[in-house]
């Protein structure tokens, strides 16, 4: 008997409509050649959805998502409607009822690709950046007062507790034990004098418990600065939320397009669906042209079978993505080429 596998497709906006298909004709390909099935469900919940219904999605939209297998999202955000309302009313709610707690973000220079960064070789820059995924920077706890008024203040509280920060420490740390044993953690513990000592005390404390691991740890922005510098130094990053989510568009642009990053957000325990999409958003300047890079939804597509137990089948996908870009001239217009997402996504299959 074959394994069926349950996705949730969330296409959303924009370009996230036109990647997603593509993603999902590689899943099938690989579904069949490695004896497991995938069957859909698609959800229109988007910011368009929300112009005509005043909602991203139903008041029951986690219940519905519940019993799936994982999830699949292109990307939301519409001009017209503000990133807030995107974000707090479908991302973040389901990375938070659901726990996906690791928000996982691979970077590599492949081979054909001119990255931006001089020092940034192909195959010499290979790292993963785990981003916090529920609390830190990102909450709801703070207010405004006196809008409008001269004596005008916002005040916004970051959340950080013992068992956040030690559960992505512990994945972290996990992660660059079956890579190449390296772990940085981002700090500011200099002008962030609670949350970020927590922070750094806490990372301390779990690598007591990994000590086949090397550990350092570098200020936010020395270490934006070493992204650019040196890439190739970095295995496995781990940070706050907002520092990961900063750091890995930053290690996105540095492999040479953000089309081509995928990001995993993981509940580790499976108790809920985890949720799989590429880090770029809806590219409202090139939605609706066909010329979106299909990589990044590919490479999120193999993330999620590799958590779905198909590791092989992820091999497959990234091999592919590595020989589309190093054997032939075949690209969206962003890597410099001519392809349309078809067309790349064609060539990729005849690859596979
Ligand atoms: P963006 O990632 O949509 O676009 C940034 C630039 O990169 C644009 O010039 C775009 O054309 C290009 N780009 C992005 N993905 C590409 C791809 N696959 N192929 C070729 N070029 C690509 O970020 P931006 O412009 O800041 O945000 C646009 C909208 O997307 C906003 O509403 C934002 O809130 C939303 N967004 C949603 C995300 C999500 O759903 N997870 C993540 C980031 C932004
Ligand atoms: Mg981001």
């Amino acid at each position: 008997m074959t394994t069926n596998h349950r996705i949730a497709l969330i296409p959303g906006d924009g370009i996230g409509a036109e990647v997603v298909p593509t993603a999902q004709q590689v899943l099938d390909v690989l579904g069949r050649r490695h004896g497991f099935s995938l069957s859909y469900t698609s959800y229109d919940w988007s910011c368009e959805r929300y112009l005509q219904e005043g909602a991203m999605m139903p008041a029951d939209g986690i219940d519905q998502l519940r019993d799936k297998d994982a999830i699949l999202l292109g990307a939301v955000g519409y001009p017209g409607v503000p990133d807030h309302v995107s974000l707090w009313g479908l991302l973040i709610p389901i990375r938070r009822s659901f726990r996906q707690y690791v928000n996982l973000r691979p970077i590599r220079v492949f081979e054909g690709i001119d990255s931006p960064v001089r020092g940034a070789r192909p195959g010499a820059v290979d790292m993963v950046v785990v981003r916090e995924n529920a609390e830190g920077e990102y909450s709801e706890i703070g207010g405004r007062l006196n809008q409008g008024t001269s004596e005008e203040l916002a005040v916004q509280e970051s959340v950080f507790t013992r068992a956040g920060v030690t559960r992505i420490a512990d994945y972290a740390f996990s992660l660059a034990a079956r890579r190449r044993g390296k772990l940085t953690s981002a700090t500011k513990s200099n002008g962030i004098i609670h949350t970020m000592p927590f922070w750094d005390e806490l990372i301390a404390e779990r690598a007591a418990e990994h000590p086949g691991v090397t550990w350092d740890q570098e200020h936010i922005d020395a270490l934006a600065a070493k992204f650019v510098l040196a890439p190739a130094r970095f295995d496995v990053v781990v940070a706050s939320n907002l520092f990961g989510d900063i750091l890995s568009d930053l290690a996105a642009a540095v492999a040479g397009s953000i089309g081509i990053a995928p990001a995993a957000n993981l509940n580790p325990e499976r108790d809920f669906p985890s949720m799989f999409e590429p880090v770029h958003g809806s590219a409202p300047d090139i939605a609706g042209q066909g010329i979106a890079n299909p990589l990044g939804a590919i490479w999120s597509a193999a993330m999620m079978l590799d958590h779905l137990g198909h590791p092989a089948a992820a091999r497959d996908i990234t091999d592919a993505i590595a020989s589309v870009l190093a054997k032939t001239d075949t690209r969206t217009p962003d890597l410099g080429g001519t392809a349309t997402t078809a067309e790349f996504t064609d060539k990729l299959i005849e690859l596979l």
